[in-house]
């Protein structure tokens, strides 16, 4: 998910009490009804076919993996990561929460042999996938999301029980550094079906919790005001958090780019091995 996303501008929408009344992710578990037709609409600018080869070229450039490696892509959402990669000669497996992306993943095809898709919770996975992967990767801003920060943890602790020793973690998503050194409090964009898409955003700094409310207007339905939130990580704590699951950090890029990530780098993309 985009921490900071900016894409085609439109006249400002302006958030109102109904705005507020109507927001129905607003649980603890906000998570666990966001990912939903209204997620994919609110981000389409950002869901680009070309866009999704190159970030597959690229973690197959910094795998390095031969053809048929086990590849898992958790959480996978709607499968644009993980059916490219079995389109390059992977095994893939993706496991996601949502029923709705997983059916949008499942409908661009499934293979036994290639790619197999699992609904469950990241923060566990299943018990016979122990030391099955060559690869996890977890893509864009996919992290953060439990109230607790303990459960964060126990992610990274999952993702590292299902790699094989010597196997890689790439973990992608928004950079508290950089996130905070340009902060957008505010941020539209029109979709194509004539939907201007507002978001509000805040950060609390002691929780490190990004929350965002969005807001939907002009477009063909009515679309209730919608909020997530977002623990935000700096690449340091992030990797504490690899290490303590034996995790070690070997890279640390600015996003998809060739390039050593900087303070400024609103996005980050780590690259670590299990010992
Ligand atoms: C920002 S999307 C990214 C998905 C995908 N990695 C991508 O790049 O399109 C975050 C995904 O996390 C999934 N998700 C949220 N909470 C989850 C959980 N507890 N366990 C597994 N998946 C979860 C959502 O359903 C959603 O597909």
């Amino acid at each position: 998910m985009k921490a900071g996303a900016r894409k085609s501008r439109a006249s400002r929408p302006s958030r109102t009490a109904r705005d507020s009344r109507d927001s129905r992710s607003s649980s603890a578990e906000w998570w666990s009804s966001y990912f939903t037709d209204d997620y994919l609409l609110e981000f389409e600018p950002i869901f680009d076919a070309t866009e999704d080869r190159r970030q597959v070229s690229r973690l197959i450039e910094l795998l390095g993996l031969p053809s048929g490696a086990r590849i898992l892509d958790v959480p996978c959402g709607q499968g644009r990561h993980a059916h490219l990669l079995a389109e390059a000669g992977f095994s893939v497996n993706g496991l996601d929460y949502s029923p709705a992306l997983l059916a949008r993943a499942k409908a661009r095809g499934t293979d036994p042999d290639r790619l197999r898709y699992t609904r469950g919770d990241m923060r566990s996975l299943p018990a016979k996938w122990t030391g099955r992967f060559d690869a996890v990767v977890n893509l864009f801003t996919s992290f953060g999301f439990f109230m607790e920060p303990a459960d964060d943890a126990r992610v990274i602790a999952e993702f590292a029980r299902a790699l094989k020793p010597g196997g890689m973690l790439v973990w992608h998503g928004g950079s508290r550094d950089g996130v905070m050194a340009r902060f957008l409090a505010k941020d539209w964009w029109t979709t194509s079906d004539g939907t201007l898409v507002g978001q509000e955003r805040s950060f609390d700094p002691l929780s490190g919790i990004l929350t965002i409310h969005s807001t939907f207007s002009g477009g063909p339905r009515e679309m209730p005001a919608r909020e997530h939130r977002i623990r935000l990580y700096t690449a340091t704590r992030l990797s504490e958090l690899m290490r303590d699951s034996g995790l070690v950090v070997e890279g640390a890029y600015d996003a998809w780019e060739d390039r050593a990530l900087r303070r400024t780098s609103s996005e980050m993309l780590l690259v670590a091995r299990k010992a």
